[in-house]
């Protein structure tokens, strides 16, 4: 595997590859790698002939510095790890590699980024997370790339990019990995107190609070939210927001059918985590 910081640097290593016809696959990271992370790589891996992995925390994605700033960083290990998983090349640039003082372009994908996560975090994130994957399609410029279910918001943003604006790629979405215990696997796990950690629990609980209810044969969405909810008070965890929402625009319901995405996100000892769960509604 080797690491490369420009995309100069990258460009020269994929040129020859591509022209002998090998098939490029991506893998956006933040780093900090978990298994989730790895999950993706190996997909890769599977599919392609040269497995490309961004390693870049991108601070224009990022609504609150104070979260930036603790943003866990471990470059020696992610890229042990990302050599582990089969890696061609682990791309990790400095942010004035990425960004140009003086750049002005961005991405701003509507509809779908501006509900949950959105609402949220404000609409600066979704917007750096739309110009970064645009940046790093643009620069691999990849037939295949990975993203995960646990992010769901953020994967159909990229799909409706993709799609809108025409990128000749195929975005293909991975399952969330969980701990035993059910909590999602997240780079921000490891800043959860013991504390924090025994309470995080509620986000998945209340998920499958949720997703028994509506299996139970509920079809008000207000009622599934409500059991939600009820169910993170026990972990003495209050949702910034819990909501049933369309599987693919996202759009609130009242009455539930077809395919809907519970959505939960929470902050658990002044860390934030997001979950979700999609349930078919028969
Ligand atoms: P990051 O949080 O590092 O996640 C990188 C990829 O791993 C994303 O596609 C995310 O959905 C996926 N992932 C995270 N946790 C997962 C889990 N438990 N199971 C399966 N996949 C998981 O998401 C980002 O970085 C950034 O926003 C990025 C797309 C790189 C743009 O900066």
């Amino acid at each position: 595997m080797r690491i490369v910081r420009t995309i100069d640097e990258l460009r020269g290593a994929l040129e020859p590859r591509r022209r002998e016809g090998a098939r490029i696959g991506l893998v956006p990271t933040m780093g900090y790698f978990h298994e989730g992370h790895l999950s993706l790589m190996r997909r890769a891996r599977e599919a392609s002939d040269v497995v490309v992995v961004s390693l870049f925390v991108n601070p224009t994605q990022f609504n609150d510095p104070a979260d930036l700033e603790a943003y866990p960083r471990d470059e020696t290990r992610d890229a042990a790890m990302a050599q582990s998983a089969g890696v061609d090349l682990l791309f990790a640039p400095g942010a004035s590699e990425m960004y140009r003082h003086d750049a002005t372009t961005s991405v701003v994908v509507g509809g779908v980024s501006e509900r949950l996560e959105g609402e949220s975090r404000g609409p600066g994130h979704f917007r750096g997370v739309a110009t970064v994957v645009a940046k790093l399609l643009n620069i691999v410029q990849p037939g295949i790339a990975y993203f995960g279910q646990k992010d769901a918001q953020q994967a159909l943003v990229i799909r409706r990019m993709v799609r809108d604006l025409d990128f000749p790629v195929r975005i293909e979405i991975c399952p969330t990995l969980r701990e035993p215990d059910g909590l999602a696997m997240s780079s921000r796990n490891v800043r959860l107190s013991a504390t924090a950690r025994a309470q995080a629990l509620a986000l998945k609980h209340g998920l499958d609070a949720a997703a028994a209810a509506i299996a139970r044969g509920e079809r008000d969405a207000s009622k599934v939210e409500q059991r939600g909810r009820e169910e993170m008070k026990m972990f003495r965890v209050e949702p910034e927001y819990f909501a049933v929402v369309s599987a693919e625009a996202l759009v609130p319901l009242r009455t539930l059918s077809g395919e809907v995405l519970l959505a939960v996100a929470a902050k658990v000892g002044g860390v934030r985590l997001i979950d979700n769960q999609l349930v078919d509604v028969p």
